[in-house]
C-alpha cells in the first residue's frame, strides 16, 4: 500500500521515532511505499512532498524536531482546503494517511475522515492532555527537562536565600507542572486547572520562610490564571490558525507579585521551547516506537478514523474524535499527592 504521513503542531522528541517505526514496520512486514508530507497539512494542501524511505529514516530515532517538520496550518481554515487536501491524497494513490499531532492535527484528520479519506492518527503533545490515551510520547522528555532544571535552580535559590519561579509548558493543563514539580521537590506548583490567589501564593511562602527556610522554588504552567483575572498572561498579539493565543509571562509577573508581597528577593526562569528540543527519552523513544508500529497495523487491519493510543500498559485504538473532544486535565488524586507533601489543607485553593 502506498500511505501518507505528517507531523503537525508543535514539535516533541520522539517525532522522528514514530516516523522511523511506520516506515520500518511498514516496509519490512507490509510492502508499502511512502510519502512524507511537509509541514504539517500545509504538505498536504499544497502538496509538497518527500520521498520516504529507509535511507530517509536512517539514523533518526534519537533525534528531536521532525525530519518531516511542522507547522500549524489549518486547511478547515481556507476556502476548499479540506476538499484540497483529499484531492492530494487520491494524486498520490495513498491508500491511508497516518497523522502525527495533538487536537488540531488529529482535529483535521476527523474532518477529513468524514470526507471518505482514510486516516490513522498517532497523539502527540508535550502537554500530555489528549483525551483516549495516558501518555503522549514527548511529556516525558519535557518532565525530565523540567525536572532537572528545578534541580539546578534549588541550588543557586539556596545558595542566594531566593525564591525562583520556573515557568513551564502547559496551556490548558497543569501535567508538565505537577509530574516535574514533584519529581523536582517544588514548594507551591501553579496549574492551568485551578486559577489561584497570588496572596496566598505569597502566604504560603512566608509560613515556609517562618518555618526557618530560606529560598523556596514555585512551578508554574504557562496556562495557569490568577482568580482575578480571566485570560492567561500572553506574551504576544494574535492568534494561530486554530484560535490558540501565545502563552508566556506568567513566572515574571509571579516573581514580581511575590517580591511585593513578601520581600524576599525573587526571580523567574522560563523553561519555553527547551522543554521540547533535542533527544527523547528511552520511555518516549519506546513510546513512539510502539505507537508507530501501531499506527501502520491499524492501517493494515482497515482501522481508519481511529487513533493509536495508550490504555496502561497496552496499545490500542480508538475514535479520532475521543482524542480531540476533551481535555485531559490533571485529577484530584495527583493534587492530593502534591498537597499531602505540604502543611496546606485540601482546600478548594489554587495553590497545590
Ligand atoms: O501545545 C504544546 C505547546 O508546547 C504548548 O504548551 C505551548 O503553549 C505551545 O505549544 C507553544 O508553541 P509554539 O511556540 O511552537 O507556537
Amino acid at each position: 500500500m502506498k500511505v501518507g504521513i505528517l507531523t503537525g503542531g508543535g514539535d516533541c522528541p520522539g517525532l522522528n521515532a514514530v516516523i522511523r517505526a511506520v516506515v520500518r514496520k511498514g516496509i519490512f512486514h507490509h510492502g508499502d511505499q511512502f510519502v512524507g508530507f511537509m509541514e504539517g497539512w500545509r504538505g498536504v494542501l499544497e502538496d509538497i512532498t518527500t520521498p520516504l524511505d529507509l535511507n530517509a529514516i536512517a539514523g533518526i530515532l534519537p533525534r528531536g524536531g521532525t525530519i518531516l517538520r511542522t507547522s500549524r496550518t489549518n486547511p478547515a481554515k481556507k476556502d476548499g482546503g479540506l476538499d484540497a487536501c483529499i484531492q492530494t491524497l487520491k494524486k498520490h494513490g495513498l491508500g491511508a494517511l497516518v497523522a502525527i499531532g495533538g487536537d488540531d492535527t488529529l482535529g483535521v484528520a476527523v474532518k477529513l475522515s468524514q470526507k471518505g479519506a482514510n486516516v490513522v492518527g498517532v497523539p502527540k503533545t508535550i502537554d500530555n492532555d489528549l483525551s483516549g490515551t495516558d501518555y503522549c510520547f514527548g511529556f516525558d522528555t519535557a518532565v525530565n527537562i523540567a525536572t532537572e532544571a528545578i534541580d539546578r535552580v534549588h541550588t543557586t535559590a539556596e545558595a542566594h536565600n531566593r525564591v525562583i519561579v520556573v515557568e513551564v509548558m502547559g496551556r490548558d493543563s497543569g501535567w508538565i507542572a505537577i509530574y516535574s514539580g514533584i519529581a523536582g521537590g517544588a514548594d507551591v506548583i501553579l496549574i492551568p486547572e485551578r486559577p489561584f490567589d497570588v496572596q496566598e501564593v505569597a502566604e504560603t511562602l512566608k509560613r515556609r520562610h517562618q518555618r526557618g527556610r530560606y529560598f523556596s522554588i514555585v512551578v508554574v504552567a504557562e496556562g495557569a490564571k490568577m482568580a482575578t483575572t480571566p485570560d492567561a498572561v500572553t506574551i504576544a498579539a494574535g492568534k494561530d490558525e486554530f484560535g490558540h493565543v501565545r502563552l508566556g509571562g506568567i513566572g515574571n509577573v509571579l516573581a514580581r507579585e511575590i517580591e511585593t508581597r513578601t520581600g524576599f528577593e525573587s526571580r523567574a526562569v522560563v523553561l519555553g521551547h527547551i522543554q521540547r528540543g533535542g533527544s527523547p527519552t528511552a520511555f518516549d523513544r519506546m513510546l513512539a516506537t510502539r505507537y508507530g508500529t501501531g499506527a501502520i497495523d491499524a492501517v493494515h487491519r482497515g482501522d481508519f478514523g481511529k487513533m493509536v493510543a495508550l490504555r496502561g500498559t497496552d496499545i490500542v485504538t480508538l475514535p479520532l474524535s475521543d482524542a480531540t473532544s476533551r481535555t485531559r486535565v490533571v485529577g484530584q488524586d495527583l493534587i492530593d499527592v502534591a498537597l499531602g507533601l505540604h502543611d496546606r489543607a485540601p482546600a478548594q485553593s489554587g495553590v497545590v
